[in-house]
């Protein structure tokens, strides 16, 4: 690891400031300055000469303790601070992730870290007969840490050991981020407790009239906190072309950041915003603007069950908040700025850890033809008082012997290499929302479903099982449970977990993106890895690339996934908008491959997925994953087994990954070449509008053949007319030739190219 100090300090005259010092990005695109202005840390960030934030303050606001024996001011770290010390260094180094879309990563950044002091006078104490004692001086600082790349900036908070900073207490973190105009923004609501809700495009002074609307109210745990509150990663692309994307890296032991926007409509600013403890209490009360910027984004942290945002104890610091531009809109999808913020991997073997295709005994109860429960026998039970050898069967239980046994089969004829089954063990009778702690053991089957027999007839076949823990969002009862659910699955020969988080959070109060919820995920993965469990988190807090230090974290779902297919559908552009913003932080277990998208012809339920099937295969390239579903069920596959053929085929981890085209919401192309091999492929998925994609071949080797095949959207191919009409076409071709490909509405294709 190569780390560089270098013994000079830039400092020029800014118009936003008398003397700000300036950082330059490795190529000097993206320029940062900071500023100790008036007493407040604050920092601007150009691209290419252009503007992208404008000056915007950093700082927090500490919230009071009862504790006296914490022994804190609760003066807030936001003003009253001057500019101690200035570092700056260069670091420049390659690692290679245990999977990912590339083999290499570069991690090449200059680095600015100003050490901040705040020093105050507390009144003199009285003394014992009433005279005046002397004032009490205090000093303490802090460090915000700036990394300048390329593609973008990160920047974090970092509190070192002191007597005057040792236990606090965060109300609110307060860094801003101000926007240079009204641009087009990709977002969903900001809420405390779902990220499943379809994204809108709007310009930014649009959120507010939005809002309502946008909210997913008949999601199982909903707390939306403000008409200009959005979640991150946000997406946006300005009037004069820059694409701009605000996230964060590796938040561990710390709440998940939304953005609170201040509109032109209420220009509101004032420490009241957002602020409160109760996600339903009415949308904040608006003071005067302190800033004359209209479009200024405050961050605004998820509440624990008592309304405050964060307990720290020093030495600690705060995740990275990430600001990536670019004027390709691929650079936002090729950027690892994310990843390389966070720490290297922190698991000495990894050589358990693998990417894996699986198909599940999952999408007919989703959609509602079979159920999860074995009974409908009781109004609710309690585990410890049924005998279930001796309830009544409802009859439509899925997980049972035989049908899993048919997709343990499924599985092995066609190389997949797990199958998940959910619905395997007791409680599903009344699992969510109910206020119920003791939902779940994670150890005993339901009768009809022979967890010994199974494994052993998957293994007997090269095929694994793919546990499942619902936790019924009751967190400390999973946590109690926690070891001898693993235990349990190494008895069996299980290595992965997909665990949820449906409902709200019990113990009552707290919130899914939370410190302490954050913490419960990490501490998931981190009793996983001990165990040499890989981890697929549904409902669980979105990601910021802690995959990198703990990648048996393969996946997570922490969005809307092909569930809401089944649940009224999705948008055909949602899966062109997911990599910009919800895959910035890692791989989403997103569940594609729907094949038969009228749900009504194989069941009661109406809706339908606004897809063809090319744009289905499509997905298993630009939606990247480590982890790959084949979600439909085997009968579907069968019937279209020469398309299926793809899924097959496809690798899902990667030396090169090289994104073609793009644009946020209408299209994404990208070819990925299979780890440890000469094979590419390439998919393309669009919108509701069709697309049409030139792809020269260029990135081939150009001593090689191959054998390409592509599977297109038929000529009159379209999402709801005719989602099943596809072409596949065989050809030899080589580096350099050209391939044309029409993509219908809300259809895309998929190629594979086998080198010979
Ligand atoms: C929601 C998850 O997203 C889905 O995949 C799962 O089947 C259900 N919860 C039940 O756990
Ligand atoms: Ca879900």
């Amino acid at each position: 690891m190569k780390k560089l100090l270098l013994p000079f300090y830039f400092f020029t005259f800014l118009p936003f400031t008398a003397l700000a010092t300036e950082v330059k990005s490795p190529n000097g695109n993206v320029v940062l300055n900071f500023t100790v202005e008036n007493g407040r840390p604050t920092y601007t960030l150009n691209y290419k000469g252009k503007a992208v934030v404008l000056p915007s303050h950093l700082g927090l606001e500490l919230a009071k303790d009862k504790h006296a024996s914490m022994g804190q001011e609760e003066r807030s770290l936001l003003e009253g601070f001057t500019l101690a010390k200035e570092e700056t260094s260069e670091f420049d180094e390659t690692w290679q992730p245990v999977w990912g879309e590339t083999r290499d990563i570069r991690n090449h950044y200059n680095e600015y870290a100003a050490t901040l002091s705040q020093e105050w006078q507390s009144a003199p104490p009285k003394g014992t007969r009433g005279q005046r004692l002397a004032f009490r001086r205090h000093e303490r600082h802090i460090i915000i840490r700036f990394r300048v790349y390329d593609d973008g900036i990160g920047f974090r908070y970092e509190f070192p050991q002191q007597t005057e900073l040792n236990y606090f207490l965060i109300q609110e973190e307060k860094s801003e981020f101000a926007m240079t105009g009204d641009h087009t923004a990709w977002w969903l609501p900001g809420d405390y407790d779902t990220q499943e809700q379809e994204t809108q495009q709007t310009k930014l002074s649009e959120i507010r009239d939005r809002m309502q609307e946008a909210v997913n109210w008949g999601n199982s745990s909903v707390a939306v906190f403000s008409p200009t509150g959005v979640q991150t990663s946000l997406q946006m692309k300005s009037a004069d072309g820059l694409y701009i994307n605000i996230h964060e890296a590796a938040c561990a032991d710390y709440a998940t950041m939304h953005l609170e926007l201040i509109d032109e409509k209420t220009k509101h600013f004032s420490t009241e915003l957002g602020g409160g403890s109760n996600a339903y209490t009415p949308w904040p009360k608006a003071s005067e603007c302190e800033l004359p910027k209209p479009y200024t984004f405050v961050s605004h942290l998820t509440p624990d069950a008592t309304g405050l945002k964060g307990a720290m104890q020093t030495p600690c610091e705060t995740p990275w908040r990430t600001v990536m531009v670019s004027d390709d809109a691929r650079d936002m999808l090729s950027s690892n700025l994310i990843l390389n913020l966070n720490e290297p991997c922190a698991l000495d073997d990894v050589s358990w850890i693998h990417p894996t295709k699986y198909c599940g005994v999952w999408w007919e109860m989703i959609v509602g033809k079979s159920s999860w429960n074995y009974t409908d026998e009781f109004p609710s039970i309690k585990l410890d008082n049924i005998d279930w050898t001796k309830v009544k069967p409802n009859g439509r239980h899925a997980a049972n012997n035989e049908k899993v046994k048919r997709y343990i089969d499924f599985a092995a004829k066609n190389g997949l290499d797990q199958v998940l089954v959910e619905g395997w063990d007791v409680g599903w009778e009344d699992w969510a929302n109910m206020w119920k702690r003791d939902v779940f053991d994670f150890q005993t089957p339901y009768p009809d479903f022979d967890i010994k027999m199974l494994n052993d007839y998957a293994h007997s076949k090269g095929v694994k099982l793919l546990m499942h823990h619902e936790t019924s969002s009751s967190t400390q009862n999973y946590e109690r449970h926690l070891e001898a659910a693993f235990s349990l699955m190494n008895k069996y020969g299980y290595d992965a977990v997909k665990t949820g988080y449906v409902g709200d959070i019990i113990p009552r109060g707290d919130h899914h993106y939370s410190q302490s919820m954050n913490n419960h995920y990490l501490y998931v993965v981190k009793e996983a890895a001990k165990h040499h469990i890989m981890v697929n988190a549904h409902e669980a807090t979105r990601p910021t690339g802690l995959c990198r230090t703990y990648p048996n974290l393969v996946g997570n779902e922490s969005a809307r996934g092909t569930e809401y297919e089944a649940f009224g559908g999705s948008r055909p552009d949602h899966t062109c908008i997911l990599p910009f913003t919800r895959l910035q932080g890692g791989p989403m277990d997103y569940t594609p491959g729907i094949f038969v998208t009228k749900l009504s012809e194989w069941s009661e339920n109406t809706s339908w997925a606004r897809i063809t099937i090319a744009g289905s295969l499509a997905l298993y390239l630009t939606m990247y994953s480590p982890l790959q579903m084949a979600a439909d069920l085997p009968e579907h596959y069968e019937k279209f087994d020469d398309a299926f053929q793809f899924i097959r085929d496809v690798a899902c981890d990667w030396d090169q990954s090289i994104y073609l085209e793009a644009e946020p919401a209408d299209y994404i192309t990208v070819a990925r070449k299979a780890k440890g091999t000469d094979n590419w492929f390439i998919g393309g998925k669009c919108d509701e509008n069709g697309h049409q994609s030139t792809i020269k071949l260029d990135f081939l080797d150009k001593d090689k053949k191959y054998e390409c095949t592509i599977y297109a959207d038929a000529p009159d191919a379209h999402y709801e007319t005719n989602p099943q009409a596809y072409v596949i076409t065989k050809k030899e071709v080589k580096a350099g030739q050209t391939l044309k490909l029409k993509e219908a509405p809300g259809g895309g294709f998929a190629v594979s190219l086998i080198a010979k």
